[in-house]
C-alpha cells in the first residue's frame, strides 16, 4: 500500500494549515517524510544543499497534489537557517512540525573516528549534531505554543551499537532529543527521535557495500528489508496527536538489530 493509499481512517487529523520543514528533503527519508505530511494536508518546506535536487523533490510533491517549497541551504549554518525558519513560519503563522533528518552517513563515517581524521569528523558532527541544534534554535521561536507542535530527530541504530564516529554523532543526537524536550516542553513542543536500522533507500541501494548488507540484515532479529515507509509511519505517529504524551524518546524502526542495545 502506497502511502497516499493510506486508508482515511488511519489518518489521525489532517494538517490543514500546518507547516511542516523537513530538512535533506530532497531525497531518500527527507523526501518521503515531505510527500507523506504533504499527503495529509501540511504545507511542506523542504531545506537541502543539493539545489537542483530539492527543487525537484517540491516539484515532485506539487504535481501529486501537495503543497511544498525547495530551499537551498546548510543545516549547520545558523545565520541561513533562522532565515528559512522566518520565512517558512510566515507561510502559516508558524511551524507546526520540524524534521531533523539531513545527515551524512556514507560507508566512511562508519570507520572509528582515529581512522576517519578530524577534518572529516568535525565535518560530519557539524551536519549531524551542530545541524539540529541549528535547525531546533532557528525554529523554536516559530513552533513554541503552537497546538501539537512536534520535533522527529533521525538518530541511526549506529547510535545504539557504538564503535564509529557515525554512531557516536547519532548517539549526541539521540542526546540532544532528551535535552531539546526538556527545555522545549514549557513551550508545548515534544520532541522524540527515530533510530531507524539498515533502511533501503537509494542511497543505501547504492552506496553500501554487499557485505555490509549482508552483515547488518543478520542482526536483525526478522527477516525483512527495512523500507522508507517504515520510517514514514514511525514519524506520522510521533509527530500527530496519538503520540501527545510522548516526548524525549527514541523509537527504534531496526527489525530487531539493536534491541537490548
Ligand atoms: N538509510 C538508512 O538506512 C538510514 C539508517 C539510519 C539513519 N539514517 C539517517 O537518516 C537520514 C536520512 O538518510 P537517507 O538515507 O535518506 O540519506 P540520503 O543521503 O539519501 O539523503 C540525505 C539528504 O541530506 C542532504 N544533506 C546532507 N548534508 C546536508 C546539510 N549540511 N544541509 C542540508 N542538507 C544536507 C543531502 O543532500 C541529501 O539530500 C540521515 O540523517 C541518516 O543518517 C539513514
Amino acid at each position: 500500500m502506497t502511502l497516499r493509499n493510506r486508508p482515511l481512517e488511519t489518518i489521525e487529523r489532517t494538517r490543514t494549515e500546518t507547516t511542516a520543514v523537513v530538512t535533506g528533503g530532497a531525497r531518500g527519508f527527507g523526501k518521503a517524510f515531505g510527500t507523506a505530511l504533504a499527503d495529509e494536508g501540511a504545507t511542506v518546506v523542504l531545506i537541502d544543499v543539493d539545489e537542483s535536487a530539492v527543487q525537484k523533490a517540491a516539484a515532485d510533491i506539487r504535481a501529486s497534489g501537495g503543497s511544498a517549497i525547495g530551499v537551498v541551504g546548510d543545516v549547520a549554518d545558523e545565520t541561513a537557517m533562522a532565515a528559512i525558519m522566518a520565512e517558512a513560519s510566515a507561510v502559516n503563522g508558524g511551524i507546526d512540525v520540524l524534521i531533523n533528518n539531513a545527515g551524512l552517513h556514507s560507508d566512511e563515517y562508519s570507520k572509528p573516528i582515529g581512522e576517519l581524521g578530524l577534518p572529516k569528523t568535525r565535518r560530519l558532527f557539524e551536519v549531524n549534531v551542530v545541524g539540529v541544534i541549528a535547525c531546533t534554535v532557528a525554529a523554536h521561536p516559530h513552533m513554541a505554543h503552537r497546538d501539537g507542535a512536534s520535533i522527529v530527530n533521525i538518530a541511526s541504530a549506529a547510535a545504539h551499537l557504538g564503535g564509529t564516529a557515525y554512531g557516536t554523532s547519532k548517539l549526541a543526537v539521540a542526546g540532544l532529543t532528551i535535552t531539546f524536550a526538556r527545555e522545549l516542553g514549557a513551550d508545548g513542543i515534544r520532541v522524540n527521535a527515530i533510530s531507524p536500522g539498515m533502511i533501503f533507500t537509494d542511497t543505501i541501494r547504492a552506496e553500501l557495500p554487499d557485505e555490509v548488507k549482508a552483515r547488518v540484515k543478520a542482526m536483525q532479529l526478522i527477516d525483512i528489508d527495512g523500507a522508507e515507509s517504515d520510517v514514514v509511519e514511525a514519524m506520522l505517529f510521533l509527530t500527530s496527536g496519538r503520540a501527545r504524551f510522548i516526548t524525549g524518546e527514541t523509537l527504534r524502526v531496526t527489525g530487531g538489530m539493536a534491541a537490548g542495545t
